[in-house]
């Protein structure tokens, strides 16, 4: 379980990106229905481990976060997108997520399509509208996260994982589809916090190294807990993958080879965040959560 400090940041900054949304939700003027299933799935309680990340890595070099929250803000709603998308019948087919019926189970389909357009897209507008950003920040901050979410990352990782059903496939294949389809996410909210606090171009470097194992770790550990978590710690339904017939890492490896494999992966991200003297910030602790947490 997470040490004090970091169950204290956790808690302090989940409710500090619940203020900042709500607020920028309650300004916006749209049709009311798109608005409640936004809302809806973002509220539902997530673990906000994205933002909290990218919060992390800034502090690992700068001080007083406020220039990262539209950032924070644009990753959780991305990253909500994606799971509306993913939960949908023709693509995972899952009737709960975050302990409560699924966007289009509790709307309907078309509802949660245009809900995930909708997260996606305003979470761009929000970057571009932010006055406590520099324009040269904006674009660099835009470019990277399209392409972290877009075709070369997290929608590209989708659409291999869905071609790699019914496969048996390598681990150097697996690894490509989690890098993809889980890490590029994870290495915005690395890469946008060092950037915003003005990390050197070397301790960038490194720290995208440990965002890719950190994205490896966290989706092995979905995957573990796809097969031996509990349903109501997960609040999500267990065994989706092997109905799925997913390629996952237990598949692949057996539960016991899956553990093992993620111990190799935590000890290389150990070794590039130290290389990008982060090791004595936040990061480290969340690297042991990711691999360790239960739900
Ligand atoms: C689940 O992500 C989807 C994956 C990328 C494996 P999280 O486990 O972070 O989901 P929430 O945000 O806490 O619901
Ligand atoms: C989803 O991976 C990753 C996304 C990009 C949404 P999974 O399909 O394994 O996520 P869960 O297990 O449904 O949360
Ligand atoms: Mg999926
Ligand atoms: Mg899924
Ligand atoms: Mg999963």
């Amino acid at each position: 379980m997470a040490h004090k400090r970091l169950q204290a940041y956790l808690t302090y900054y989940r409710e500090e990106l619940q203020k900042a949304y709500t607020s920028c939700f309650n300004k916006l003027e749209i049709p009311g229905n798109l608005k409640q299933s936004m809302l809806y799935s973002l509220d539902a309680g997530g673990k906000r481990l994205r933002p909290i990340l990218l919060f992390a890595s800034y502090e690992a070099y700068g001080q007083d976060v406020k220039k990262a929250m539209s950032s924070a803000i644009a990753l959780e709603m991305i990253h909500t997108y994606s799971l509306i998308h993913d939960d949908l019948p023709a693509m995972d087919d899952d009737d709960y997520r975050r302990g409560m019926l699924t966007n289009h189970k509790k709307f309907d389909e078309a509802t949660a399509i245009l809900a995930g357009d909708a997260l996606l897209t305003y979470s761009f507008e929000l970057i571009l509208n932010d006055p406590l950003l520099t324009a040269d920040e904006k674009v660099t901050l835009t470019k990277e996260l399209t392409a972290c979410s877009g075709p070369k990352g997290m929608v590209g990782g989708q659409i291999l994982d869905m071609e790699a059903e019914k496969q048996s496939v390598s681990l150097e294949a697996m690894e490509e589809i989690h890098a993809l389809k889980t890490g590029e996410l994870i290495r915005f909210a690395i890469f946008a916090g060092a950037f915003l606090a003005n990390a050197t171009d070397d301790q960038v470097r490194y720290l995208e190294k440990y965002a890719y194992y950190l994205g490896l770790i966290f989706q092995v550990q979905d995957d573990i807990l796809d097969v031996s978590g509990e349903e109501e710690k997960l609040g999500k339904r267990v065994g989706s993958d092997e109905l799925n017939e997913k390629s996952t890492y237990p598949k692949l490896l057996g539960l016991e080879g899956a553990i093992a494999q993620k111990e190799k992966y935590v000890q290389q991200a150990y070794e590039n965040l130290k290389l990008a003297d982060a090791e004595d910030s936040l990061l480290k602790a969340l690297t042991d959560y990711f691999s360790e947490r239960d739900h």
